[in-house]
């Protein structure tokens, strides 16, 4: 099985310095994934797409749910509240979620794991808190797998931290503490994804086969070490994955999906990414 998500997100490519519109974003969907031109980008029995759409256009989306069918098109979040009940403005149930039609949830992106880095940096220069946001990212998920939602969960290293050698340090602990305490059956819904943080952005460098190759099987080693059945798990690449690497980065073993930022906001590209040639 390979699963390819586009990450839908506000402004992705920041040489280009302009926000998509609400509507834009729609459109993308509506009438570039879902055209008739764009019948490649289309899941199967080995192939599935998830579109992880900010939480503001979920609804939209779920009114062309026949369409989205149609192309087995699935839909995903980008974030869910860690909160299991009570009142608290801003969150987002996974109970609504469900109702909304999303089957997945984007969990730890690196994008979302900064906005905390840097809240937490500024209340304490010198603390060290990286554990404390795995620790969140774990109660995320386990959130959203009682309400029977499946997870992508988003490890890889900063470029400091790769230009320190800690690249392996990092993903296991994110993976120890992010993924701690959860059966088999509940790992059995968790995908992870690698994104060495500094590819992500779109036309950045990204990392050479041998680096994807070894983070990959380092994944598995500490998925193995957390408790999941190594034969299903899934691990996709994330990080200016594009029309033009997909088939490379697809090559490596191990990797079995991407996830796209940038190339996901062009419907042509997005469909070179998922019909990929080796
Ligand atoms: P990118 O983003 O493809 O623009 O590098 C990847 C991501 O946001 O997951």
């Amino acid at each position: 099985m390979e699963i390819f998500g586009a990450n839908l997100k506000m402004n992705p490519v920041p040489k280009d310095n302009k926000n998509t519109s609400y509507q834009q974003l729609v459109n993308l969907v509506i009438n570039g994934y879902l055209s008739t031109d764009h019948r490649g980008i289309a899941g199967t029995a080995e192939k599935r797409i998830i579109v992880f759409a900010p939480f503001t256009h979920l609804p939209q989306l779920r009114n062309w749910k026949s369409f989205l069918n149609n192309q087995k098109i699935e839909l995903g979040s980008q974030d869910v509240s860690e909160q299991v009940s009570g009142a608290y403005t801003r969150q987002i149930s996974p109970v609504w979620l469900k109702e909304l039609g999303v089957s997945t949830v984007l969990i730890g992106h690196s994008e979302v794991r900064k906005e905390y880095e840097d809240i937490l940096e500024e209340a304490s220069p010198c603390g060290y808190y990286a554990e404390a946001i795995d620790r969140l990212f774990n109660r995320k998920i386990r959130n959203a797998l009682a309400h029977g939602l499946e997870i992508v969960y988003c490890v890889g290293e900063t470029e400091k931290e790769k230009q320190k050698d800690e690249t392996k340090k990092v993903i296991k602990r994110q993976i120890i503490y992010g993924l701690n305490a959860f059966n088999k059956e509940e790992l059995g819904k968790v995908i992870i994804a690698y994104e060495p943080r500094w590819a992500i952005g779109g036309g950045k460098p990204i990392p050479s086969d041998e680096e994807i190759r070894t983070a990959h099987n380092q994944i598995r080693e500490n998925a193995c070490e957390v408790g999941f059945n190594l034969e299903k798990l899934i691990i996709m690449y994330g990080g200016s994955m594009d029309e033009s690497n997909a088939g490379r980065i697809m090559a490596i073993p191990g990797v079995n999906g991407g996830l796209i930022g940038s190339a996901s906001l062009n419907s042509e590209r997005f469909a070179g990414i998922v019909n990929y040639r080796r």
